[in-house]
Formats: C-alpha cells, structure tokens, sequence
C-alpha cells in the first residue's frame, strides 16, 4: 500500500461518517436523556444528562446521510461508488454511526463509573473510545480495508480532528469546555 494523497484521502473520506455521527450531538441533540435521569448501582447517572435519545437519533442520521452522500457524489474513489459497492459502504457508514454512538456512549458509562462528572476531560474515554467502536462495527463490512495500518491511521486522525473540533466549538460558543 502506498501512503501517499489518495490513501490519505481514502481513509479520511472512509471514516467521515463517524466524525460526523460524533459531532452532530453537540449540534442538535439535548433532549431526552438516555438513562430517563437513573442513577447505576454506584448511585452515579448511567450515562449521564450529556447523552440523549434526540442527540443519538441525529447521529445515527446525519451519520449515514454522510455516507450516503459520498456514496453519491464521489463516484471512484475506493469505497464511495454508487453501485453495488455505494450500497456496501452506506451499510458500513450505518456501522460507523451506529459504533461511534456505542463508543461514545460506553465512554460516559465508564466515565460515570471513575465518578468523573459529564463534561469533564478524559482523554481516552472522550477521543479514543468512539473511533475504536467505530471501526470494529466498521471492520463487518470492510475487513479488507481496515488493516492494522489503516486503523492506527484512522484513529490518530480522530484524536487531532477531536482536539481541533471541539476547541473550535468551544471558541465558537457551542461547547462550554474545549474537550
Ligand atoms: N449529546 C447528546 N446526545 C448524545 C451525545 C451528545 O445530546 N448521545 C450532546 C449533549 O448536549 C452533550 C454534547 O452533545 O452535552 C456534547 O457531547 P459529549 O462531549 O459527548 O458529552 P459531555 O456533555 O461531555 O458528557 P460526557 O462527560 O458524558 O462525555
Ligand atoms: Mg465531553
């Protein structure tokens, strides 16, 4: 495999719909929490109020019509050809929205559990624990693509594009805390 632009752009463009699935939530999700506001054994929140049923529809949805549109629009690139193999990558792109929800989700539930309180930083549980859910969800449908190279690549992207998401939302008001 040649690491050059279009591999670059190959990977990139193959795990946008989980960056996008991660990232609407902040945008149009806030209602409904998941755990209905009930507390675990440990007496903390299961997930905790910054995890809702309105947050994690909007990712599953904006997540696949992200996969779908480069399905559509990006006719040749490896995984986006509409045709047989379009309708293979929306099925992976469902997988990378619905993994990067679990992900995400199994992170609050683990912060909750370390007693850390909902919005509080976490670097692996925050960056990383939405990616690696992600892609094994991922990985049904693209075996052959989700090398151990490729996936150290995806996940290293993740982390930086987080970081840079979420200070940006952050400066722009959308995110109380940069992380
Ligand atoms: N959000 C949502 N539903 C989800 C995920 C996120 O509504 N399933 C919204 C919430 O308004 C949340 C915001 O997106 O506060 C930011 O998401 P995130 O950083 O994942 O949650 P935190 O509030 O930081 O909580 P936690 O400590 O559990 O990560
Ligand atoms: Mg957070």
């Amino acid at each position: 495999m040649e690491f050059g632009i279009a591999w670059l752009a190959s990977v990139l463009f193959f795990v946008l719909p989980s960056w996008v699935a991660n990232s609407s939530p902040v945008l149009l999700g806030g209602a409904w929490p998941i755990d209905w506001g009930k507390d675990f054994f440990d007496g903390r929140r299961i997930f905790g109020k910054g995890k809702t049923w309105l947050g994690l529809a909007a990712g599953i949805s904006c997540g696949t019509l992200c996969a779908v549109l480069l399905a559509y629009f990006l006719p040749g690139t490896e995984f986006a050809v509409w045709g047989d193999d379009a309708q293979n990558y929306v099925i992976g792109g469902i997988l990378l929205s619905c993994g990067a929800m679990a992900g995400d989700l199994a992170g609050s539930f683990f912060k909750r559990r370390l007693g850390q309180g909902e919005g509080s930083p976490s670097f692996v549980l925050d960056q990383l624990a939405f990616i690696s859910i992600a892609l094994l969800f991922a990985w049904q449908a693209h075996p052959a693509f989700l090398t151990w190279e490729n996936a150290a690549a995806l996940i290293a992207a993740s982390y930086v594009a987080h970081r840079l998401a979420n200070w940006w939302a952050h400066s722009a008001g959308l995110k109380k805390v940069p992380w």
